[in-house]
Parts: structure tokens; C-alpha cells; sequence
């Protein structure tokens, strides 16, 4: 991919709770605000709802957050659920939100899970095509699940038994 290698990766902590909200604000129609994400983000190592951020170099402060990912690990049931994903828009196809992915993918398989699930919208043709890249197949549909747009839900499934 053509992520230049100085992004830096980490889980993100209490002080960056503005940023990802932010970030969120600018991406989904609806959002955690920044006191939900301070929240989120304080309750412990071993909280299940885990959020790892991308990190652009040089960035302003504030400003330096180019991805995140959310996902909540369910050992019990063998799963791990990816809540959200986004990219700032200039840092977009680079692959930014394929090394959240593959982060997650990897923490699963550590972890001996089963599989990875999550939910898109039927008309998010750039997320489609990246869960698809990686492995995710359709397992389920919810018609009409997105009142505003009318779009359905899918359910995508991505099995741990194997990393392309
Ligand atoms: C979907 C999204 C997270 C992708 O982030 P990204 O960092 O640009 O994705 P990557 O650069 O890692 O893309 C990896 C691969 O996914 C596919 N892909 C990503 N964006 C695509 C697009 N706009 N059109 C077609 N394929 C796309 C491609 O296969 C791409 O590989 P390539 O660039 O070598 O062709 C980003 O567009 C985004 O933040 N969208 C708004 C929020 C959102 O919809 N999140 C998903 C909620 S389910």
C-alpha cells in the first residue's frame, strides 16, 4: 500500500477524546461527543470497546488524527465487532483504513477469536470495496434498516482462519 511509513499507530487515550470526535463529527451523520469518547477512552486496558488511532506526521495539534477504528472484542461468543472506521478525507487512499483493519484482524486472531463482524451500509460503495479486500463476506441484510437514506444494513463476516 502506499501508507508512508511515518503514520504511527496507537490506542487512543482519554486526551484524545476532541480528535476522534471530531474526526467522527466529520464522517457519520450522527456521533460520539467528546465527553462519550473521554468516557470510552478512560475505561481501562482491558475495556472491550477498544479505539485505535492513525497518526499523521508534522500534524497541527489536533489535527494530527487521520483514522480511527472502534471494535469491541466478545470472546465469549468468539467475536470481535468493528463498531466504526473512518479516514480524515485527505489522508483517503492511501490505506490508512486497511492498517486499522489489519490491526484488528491480527489482535482477533491473537486473542484465538473466531471471527470479525460488522455493519455498512448498502450504498457505501468505498467501504464495501475496502471490507472486501479484506476477506469480508455477506452474511446478513436488514432492509431498509437506515430510516434517512432508505438503504439496507449488511452484515459482513470475515473468519480468522486465514490473513491474505
Ligand atoms: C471507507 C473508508 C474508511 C476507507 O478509508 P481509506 O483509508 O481511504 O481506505 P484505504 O486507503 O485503506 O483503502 C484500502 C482499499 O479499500 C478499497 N477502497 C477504499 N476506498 C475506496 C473508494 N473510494 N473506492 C473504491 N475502493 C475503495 C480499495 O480496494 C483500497 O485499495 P486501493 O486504494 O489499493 O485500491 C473511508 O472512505 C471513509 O472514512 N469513509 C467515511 C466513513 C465510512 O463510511 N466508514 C465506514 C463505515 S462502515
Amino acid at each position: 500500500m502506499r501508507l508512508p511509513g511515518e503514520y504511527s499507530i496507537a490506542r487512543l487515550a482519554k486526551k484524545d477524546a476532541q480528535a476522534v470526535s471530531s474526526l467522527e463529527a466529520e464522517c457519520f451523520p450522527t456521533c460520539f461527543g467528546p465527553a462519550q469518547y473521554a468516557a470510552i477512552l478512560d475505561a481501562g486496558e482491558n475495556a472491550p470497546l477498544r479505539v485505535f488511532g492513525l497518526f499523521a506526521p508534522n500534524g497541527k495539534e489536533g489535527e494530527s488524527l487521520a483514522a480511527y477504528v472502534s471494535f469491541a472484542l466478545h470472546p465469549a461468543a468468539g467475536e470481535v465487532e468493528i463498531h466504526n472506521i473512518a479516514t480524515r478525507a485527505g489522508h483517503r487512499r492511501r490505506g490508512c483504513a486497511e492498517k486499522l483493519l489489519r490491526l484488528v484482524l491480527a489482535a482477533a486472531a491473537a486473542l484465538n477469536l473466531e471471527k470479525v463482524l460488522l455493519e455498512v451500509s448498502s450504498g457505501n460503495a468505498p467501504a464495501l470495496a475496502l471490507y472486501k479486500s479484506l476477506g469480508f463476506t455477506l452474511k446478513g441484510r436488514r432492509k431498509g434498516y437506515y430510516a434517512q437514506s432508505g438503504e439496507d444494513a449488511l452484515l459482513l463476516e470475515r473468519p480468522l482462519c486465514f490473513l491474505p
